[in-house]
């Protein structure tokens, strides 16, 4: 997967940086075309002559050191199919997050639009500092993909997070955002999204926050792996992907008829929208007035349960439910799986400031039928969807 591939590895001075040289020799071993680049720091560390031998390609460390092409940082950026760096320090994590471009390393990640891959090695005090979480959740809300540090020996002396993680992790993940997987190529899936709106009168509705960032990201990213998608949505505050068949949506009947109307096209059904569990039972005509109101009592009734409708339908596809659980999400979370008959649940707990309705992050739980549970850290919405195909794809790889 990696022959032919132009792969850039930014390395800045961390202590783990004999790591990279393990790194840029295993890729090129793998048939990847390496470029280094280091920042001026990291020379102090290692030679540029090592990744010179070890790439097979001049390093480049001085944006204004006199060569042929002098622009070398644009033409690298336009022809690499991901951008690594590793180890990344503190310092360059707080650059690429605020868009510093002061040497050839920051310079080239501004202007490379690649897959932005990033494995963070230092002390865990630093690691820790909120600055650095800072500017590693602004760099995930943008995409980049952040292989997390390990726990254990530092050079320090000290155990604790911030060890560079595997090389074998490393390329891994490489070779997933390189994939760029077709690996959904002929899946059928439909994605719900956003919030319902169960109309009280002509100009007034009872909802929730839901953003639909969430659902878009999961079908943004089944589409970019080679699915063909519908995306069901409520009310959502981002605009759906290109290329997606999309039906808009209003209530929590309208978006369940939308459903069922695919139910025998889909194999996989994502149900990311936070639909209402209750509307009220009369909607008044017209627009209620103050005036003409003492004071207002409203009579709620169930709608119908989407999940469990289409598990009535289908019993051989894969469902996926999301769980908003307020505090700990596990238990209640796989009450609903199992009383829904789904295959997997996606629990978040939505009293979290960084997690669940609105923001870019989530912090979730894979809970699984057969009963296991995975958590992952806080990780951006995008990266929780790429997640959550992996997941949906080793589930579906099983039957
Ligand atoms: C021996 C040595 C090891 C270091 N290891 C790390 C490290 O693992 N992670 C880190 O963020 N900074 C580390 N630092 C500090 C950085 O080198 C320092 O912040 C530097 O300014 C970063 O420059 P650069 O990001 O341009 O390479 C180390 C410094 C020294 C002297």
């Amino acid at each position: 997967m990696l022959k032919g591939k132009t792969i850039l590895i930014g390395v800045s001075s961390s202590i783990a940086i004999f790591k990279a040289c393990e790194l840029v020799s295993q890729l090129r071993q793998r048939g990847a075309t390496v470029y280094v680049l280091m920042t001026q720091n990291a020379t102090k560390l290692i030679a540029p002559l090592t990744f010179h031998a070890l790439s097979g390609n001049p390093v480049i460390v001085d944006l204004f050191e006199p060569k042929e092409n002098s622009i070398q940082h644009v033409t690298l950026a336009d022809r690499a199919d991901a951008l690594v760096i590793a180890p990344a320090t503190a310092n360059v994590i707080a650059k690429l997050a605020n868009g510093i471009a002061d040497d050839a390393l920051s310079t080239t990640a501004l202007a490379c639009r690649a897959p932005l891959i990033i494995a963070p090695a230092m002390e865990t005090k630093m690691w820790e500092h909120p600055a650095t979480q800072r500017n590693i959740q602004v760099l995930r809300e943008r995409g980049a993909i952040v292989v997390e540090p390990e726990e254990g020996w530092l050079a320090s002396g000290k155990v604790g997070k911030g060890r560079l993680a595997s090389i074998d992790k490393i390329i891994s993940t490489i070779e997933r955002v390189l994939e760029r997987k077709r690996d959904l190529l002929g899946w059928k899936v439909l994605v719900t999204a956003g919030a319902t709106r169960e109309p009280i009168d002509a100009v007034r509705f009872i909802s929730n926050p839901s953003s639909g960032k969430m659902g878009v990201a999961i079908a943004e990213v089944a589409k970019e792996r080679g699915a063909e998608v519908l995306l069901v949505a409520g009310h959502i505050e981002v605009s759906p992907p290109e290329n997606v068949k999309f039906e808009k949506t209003r209530t929590a009947e309208e978006m369940i008829e939308a459903v069922l109307r695919h139910v025998d096209w889909f194999e996989v059904l994502v149900s990311a929208a936070a639909i209402a569990d209750f509307r009220p039972k009369q909607v008044a005509e017209g627009k209620i007035r103050r005036s003409e109101t003492r004071g207002l009592t409203l009579e709620l009734e169930p709608t119908p349960d989407l999940l469990a409708t289409v598990r009535d339908r289908r019993p051989d596809a894969f469902l996926v439910g999301f769980a908003a659980e307020i505090g700990e999400p596990t238990r209640g979370a796989l009450e609903k799986l199992k009383r829904k008959g789904l295959d997997l649940i996606v629990a978040n707990d939505v009293t979290q400031p960084d997690s669940g309705f609105g923001v870019d992050t989530n912090r979730c739980v894979f809970i699984s039928a057969d009963g296991s549970v995975e958590q992952l850290p806080l990780l951006s919405k995008r990266e929780v969807a790429e997640r959550l195909w992996d997941k949906i794809k080793e589930m579906r790889g099983k039957f």
